[in-house]
């Protein structure tokens, strides 16, 4: 079994270890119910009525149990298995949480939607619901052998011989089956990609007029997911057929054996109907377990998938503190892959608190590449990055973060009130959000609302106009005494007058260290600028 299915079994031991008990109490009542049919039939044949009405009588009785047993077991296997899927998506999540963000963006959210969801799924189908089978049927096909056992011990010499055989068949078939597990579930990332992207272009086919597109794409990556499915489903029926052959012949072996001893008077004529029993059991038991066994190797590229995603080494442990003089990159060379080239080579930029920058020059130049590396979201440069004078590679990640804000042209506003997407829920006082509110100038804006701050801000803030997004992110960003500002071509796609409105209250507030990505600098902005900083200053090449 999967390490890694069993990790998860081990962390709800005690839920895992109650559905155990039901299991096996299961199993108890369906092999006491095949004893009670075999003394059942002994008793009619020896003429023995009231024996045979009590054999009847106790077999209802067991079968009742198991009714019971039913009931408990259905409702106990999906308790666990929520619980382990959430603790699943848990760690999935925390991995995601802490890889780097290069890392991070090297796939689409689609794909990682596609782990937590059809991933999941096909854990518990593959996974769990699986090792449930083969606990029942281990508990089963002993209660069967022990039954038999008790009829003849040539029977379970016989029984065990042939399980060896019927454990040994179905190996042939994982590694073919692992192999295409795998492809399944990366055909199943794919369409998860290709149906979010094409959902998500609605609004241009609209405009083109090519709607149907969204029906021949969603066909087309279906048509694809589909065959890996099969594939996959391919190598599962060869393997079941050849497992449910082999396990026919078995059962039948033992039958004649049966036969045989009856025939020499060796047991009573019941064993027939307990050996038709039990050799089903054991071997249609077996069959089940080498089947589940077989769907839990699916289980094993997936997590090996999931661990692949790397976490990167502690890197600083310091935390910043609240900026005090300068950020400053020095001799800083950067790129993204080698075939691309330097984007950065030998740069050397100074921000001052309180001052202001423009960053200026052609649309691929790597301004907003200057941006992600002075967050410390880009790990991967030569030379060094300053905060005060500390280095980047001893500060934590997450301390620099949390001192910058940063507005790009898609401000993300969440389908929540407004108050919550400017306190993202913490407890502020209310003069502290009004000071805010009254800095970013959306004072008007929260009064000409009838709920007010309790307005709710609809998904993808489409009930906000986008200079009111930006005033929005801004606020959130002040009121957690964010005093640097990183605006990312923020203001491009906004009216003249409210990007020039937004600009002038940022460049003019004398708290905020600014730096303002742009190609369109406005005069008036220009003027406000302690330095205008040229992209084709980044390569010393393109200096010269
Ligand atoms: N995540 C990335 N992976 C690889 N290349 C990238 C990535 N982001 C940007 N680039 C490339 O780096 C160069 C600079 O990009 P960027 O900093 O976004 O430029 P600008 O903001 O000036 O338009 C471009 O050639 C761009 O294609
Ligand atoms: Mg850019």
């Amino acid at each position: 079994m999967s390490k890694d299915l069993r990790h998860y079994l081990w962390q709800f031991k005690g839920q895992n270890l109650l559905l155990a008990v039901i299991l096996f109490v299961q199993a108890l009542m369906v092999t006491f119910n095949g004893i009670a049919n075999a003394n059942a039939l002994t008793a009619l044949v020896a003429a023995r009525f009231t024996t045979f009405g009590g054999w009847v009588g106790a077999m209802t009785v067991s079968f009742g149990i198991f009714c019971l047993g039913m009931y408990l077991q259905t409702y106990q296997y999906s308790r666990c298995q929520q619980l382990m899927d959430t603790a699943i998506r848990r760690d999935v999540a925390q991995r995601l949480s802490q890889t780097s963000y290069q890392t991070y963006h090297s796939q689409s959210p689609a794909v990682y939607a596609s782990w937590l969801t059809n991933d999941v799924t096909t854990i518990n189908q593959m996974g769990f619901s699986n090792v449930m089978d083969v606990v029942t049927q281990v508990f089963t096909v002993s209660m069967a052998v022990i039954a038999l056992a008790g009829y003849h011990y040539s029977l379970v010499l016989v029984t065990i011989v042939l399980a060896v055989v019927m454990y040994l068949v179905p190996r042939l078939f994982n590694k073919p089956i692992q192999t295409r597990a795998l492809a399944m579930t990366h055909a199943n990332e794919r369409l998860m990609n290709r149906l979010s992207d094409i959902l998500s272009g609605f609004d241009v086919l609209n405009l083109l007029n090519l709607r149907r597109l969204l029906v021949t794409r969603t066909t087309a990556a279906s048509q694809d997911t589909a065959h890996y499915i099969n594939r996959w489903q391919h190598m599962n029926g060869i393997s079941n057929g050849v497992i449910n052959g082999v396990s026919v012949v078995c059962q039948n072996l033992v039958l004649l054996l049966t036969g045989f001893l009856v025939w020499r008077h060796l047991v009573p004529i019941g064993t027939v109907s307990a050996s038709i029993n039990f050799a089903g059991t054991v071997f249609a038991g077996l069959t089940g377990i080498m089947m589940s066994l077989t769907d839990m190797q699916a289980v094993i590229p997936i997590f090996t998938k999931f661990k692949a995603v790397p976490l990167p080494p502690l890197t600083g442990r310091q935390a910043v503190t609240q900026f005090q003089r300068a950020m400053q990159m020095q001799s800083v060379s950067f790129s993204y892959t080698p075939a691309e080239g330097l984007i950065l080579q030998d740069f050397t930029l100074t921000l001052e608190k309180g001052k202001k920058y423009a960053l200026i020059g052609p649309s691929g130049s790597g301004k907003s590449t200057v941006l992600n590396l002075l967050v410390g979201n880009l790990t991967d440069y030569t030379g060094t990055i300053t905060w005060d004078g500390m280095d980047y590679r001893h500060i934590t990640p997450a301390s620099l973060v949390g001192q910058v804000t940063y507005l790009d042209q898609t401000p993300f506003m969440f389908n929540d009130t407004l108050e919550n997407n400017i306190t993202m829920g913490e407890p502020y006082p209310a003069d502290a959000v009004t000071a805010v509110l009254q800095r970013t100038g959306l004072t008007d804006l929260v009064a000409s609302l009838p709920a007010g701050l309790t307005t709710m801000v609809e998904k993808d803030g489409h009930n906000l106009s986008g200079g009111q997004k930006q005033r929005v992110v801004l606020a959130r960003g002040l009121l957690q005494g964010r005093a640097i500002v990183f605006m990312d071509e923020s203001t491009a796609a906004l009216d003249a007058a409210s990007a020039q409105a937004i600009e002038q209250m940022i460049v003019t507030d004398p708290a905020l260290t600014v730096v303002m990505v742009t190609h369109h600098l406005r005069a008036e902005i220009a003027a406000r600028m302690d330095q205008i900083i040229e992209s084709k200053t980044f390569r010393k090449a393109a200096n010269k």
